[in-house]
């Protein structure tokens, strides 16, 4: 069976936090979230992610997007390692929720189980997996890294706007290599280019290639609502 994947609905599970006990899917609502998993409390990569994503905060509240955090120790622990995450990114605040996992019951749920990582006593430890839910629920993006490549957050809240525009326009653009918010956007091969003319008044340009398809096509969304 394949494990949790884009277009799925994440589990509505319950989890004790350093939030308290939360549900996940009335934790979501109808936000825009990142899930996103660590392999344990008190190591050092992970301390620079969560330290990294505590400095972000600010950017993803501007999108609208809630951030949930797991790592399998217990909130005791959690509490006790967000002292060292403060203290290694000065002027930031963990204000987000990090789920405890001790019985490795939600990293499975959320397909976050690594399979090379395993705590002293032998039980599995999660990658670094990164899920972003949409307001419906549904996984739209995950990476999954291996506990030894930290994440890069400017990749994270990339992505996220290439979702969020996507989302805006109908899943009618798609955004290019490297595309930054702000930069023009293809039009999704799904629609005609008579349709292209209605939808984007502003015009659009197509590339005129070898083959001489015209697929390729950008359009300005910048300011268009
Ligand atoms: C870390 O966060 O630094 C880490 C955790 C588990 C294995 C390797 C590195």
């Amino acid at each position: 069976m394949p494990g949790l994947t884009i277009g799925d609905t994440v589990p509505n599970l319950v989890a004790d936090s350093t939030h308290g006990k939360i549900k996940l899917h009335d934790y979501i609502g109808d936000s825009w979230t990142i899930l996103f998993s660590h392999p344990a409390d008190f190591t050092p990569v992970c301390t620079t992610e969560l330290g990294k994503m505590a400095a972000y905060a600010p950017e993803f509240a501007n999108r609208g997007v809630k951030l949930v955090g797991v790592s399998c120790d217990d909130v005791q622990s959690h509490n006790e390692w967000i002292k060292d995450i403060e203290a290694y990114t000065p002027g930031c605040k963990v204000t987000y929720p990090i789920l405890a996992d001790p019985n490795r019951d939600i990293i499975k749920q959320l397909n976050m189980v690594d399979p090379d990582e395993k705590d002293n006593s032998g039980k599995p430890l999660p990658s670094r997996a990164l899920h972003i839910v949409g307001p419906d629920k549904k996984v739209k993006l995950s990476f999954l890294y291996p506990a030894t490549t930290g994440r890069n957050m400017d990749e994270v809240v990339r992505v996220l706007d290439s979702l969020q525009e996507a989302s805006r326009f109908n899943y009618k653009i798609a955004t290019p290599v490297d595309w930054k918010q702000g930069d023009p956007v293809v039009i999704s091969p799904s629609v005609s280019n008579e349709q292209a003319k209605e939808m984007f008044p502003q015009g659009y340009k197509t590339v005129e290639l070898p083959s001489k398809k015209d697929y390729l096509r950008f359009t300005n969304v910048k300011n268009v609502n």
